[in-house]
């Protein structure tokens, strides 16, 4: 095929990038992509199309986060291929609190009040705490990190995430000797988000991480995107992202950490456990009964990539499954 690409390796020349210009202007979000645009991207992943994208709802800032952003970038965390162009990021959402449809988070998520926001770090820590969003800006050396997405469904994007790593955060914490694992949870708000109301999924959303994985360089707690906080439809205030494993493992919004001695439920393995495993890292071989792995699509550029293992991330990760 014409447009397959085969890169050499995940690291290219930072130049390679999209440049920072083109997104880093937190308020001049663009606004012309037109609807006829998204159908036809929405279409073409076999995706149906709802009738409210609004790539354009105000985002919240508190006043820490307007002296921040934007925040530096760390030049060791580089991409193979250009930035995915926020005003198709923002319009192309899975977030099935709100619903299933990619396009209607950006809509449905807005009803989500994200300020202000507690996050709860408990279970087999030393020191539990509840944190304010304010407090991981104050706290934490805040970094923008660009990483590739890998959804199981065979998209991708590429990303400029801010945030810290979740060692970090955990490091606060103190997890004692005996914690195995990282459960993270979602908000549960039926009324609020109606996906919720779905009796037969396991509700609220939840992910986890074994503590390898969790203290990995890699695994990231993200604030922002693309020079700004968080939209909601991305999963606002905070999300994990951790880019060698499938999307779904990315959770969002998330209002509580516990730190545990077992391997936990979570919600994607507990719907189909033969279609979603626990460890989920992203490879090639290994395909899902409704989507060959091989390659991967990129949002926007349709451009295809043959599909790497663990995402392109193994320098960083392979040794945790050696
Ligand atoms: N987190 C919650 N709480 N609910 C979700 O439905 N979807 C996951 C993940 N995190 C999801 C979630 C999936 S399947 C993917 S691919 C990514 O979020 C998508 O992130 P994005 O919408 O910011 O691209």
């Amino acid at each position: 095929m014409s447009n397959l690409i085969f890169p050499k390796s995940w690291n290219m020349a930072e130049g390679e990038a999209t440049p920072e210009s083109v997104y880093m202007n937190r308020r001049d979000f663009i606004k012309g992509t037109s609807i006829t645009t998204l159908a036809a991207t929405a279409s073409f992943y076999g995706c149906g199309i709802g009738p409210t994208p609004n790539r354009n709802a105000p985002i919240e800032w508190s006043a820490i986060e307007e002296k921040i952003y934007p925040v530096k970038r760390n030049t060791k965390y580089s991409l193979d291929r250009s930035i995915t162009e926020e005003k198709i990021a923002a319009i192309f959402n899975n977030f099935f609190e709100f619903s299933e449809i990619k396009s209607d988070p950006s809509f449905h998520a807005q009803a989500l009040s994200t300020r202000p926001w507690k996050l709860e770090i408990t279970g087999l820590v030393n020191k539990p705490r509840t944190f304010d969003l304010d407090d991981f800006y104050k706290l934490m050396d805040i970094e923008e990190r660009l990483y590739r997405l890998r959804c199981v469904e065979a998209w991708a994007m590429a990303v400029p995430w801010t945030g810290f790593p979740l060692k970090a955060l955990l490091d606060i914490v103190e997890p004692k000797s005996n914690a195995t694992h990282v459960a993270m949870t979602t908000f549960y708000k039926p009324f609020t988000a109606q996906g919720q109301l779905a009796f037969w999924r396991p509700w609220p959303y939840t992910e986890a991480l074994t503590i390898e994985e969790a203290i990995n360089e890699l695994t990231f707690m993200a604030l922002g995107m693309y020079g700004h906080p968080l939209r909601k439809q991305h999963g606002a205030p905070i999300r994990l992202v951790v880019p060698w494993k499938y999307g779904f493992k990315s959770i969002k919004s998330i209002v509580k950490i516990e730190l545990i001695d077992y391997q936990p439920l979570t919600f994607w393995n507990t719907v189909l456990p033969l279609e979603y495993s626990f460890e989920a890292n992203v490879d090639p071989t290994i395909n899902h009964p409704r989507w060959l792995q091989a390659t991967e699509k990129m949002l926007g550029t349709g451009e295809v990539h043959k599909t790497r293992l663990y995402n392109g991330y193994e320098k960083q990760v392979a040794h945790l499954y050696g």
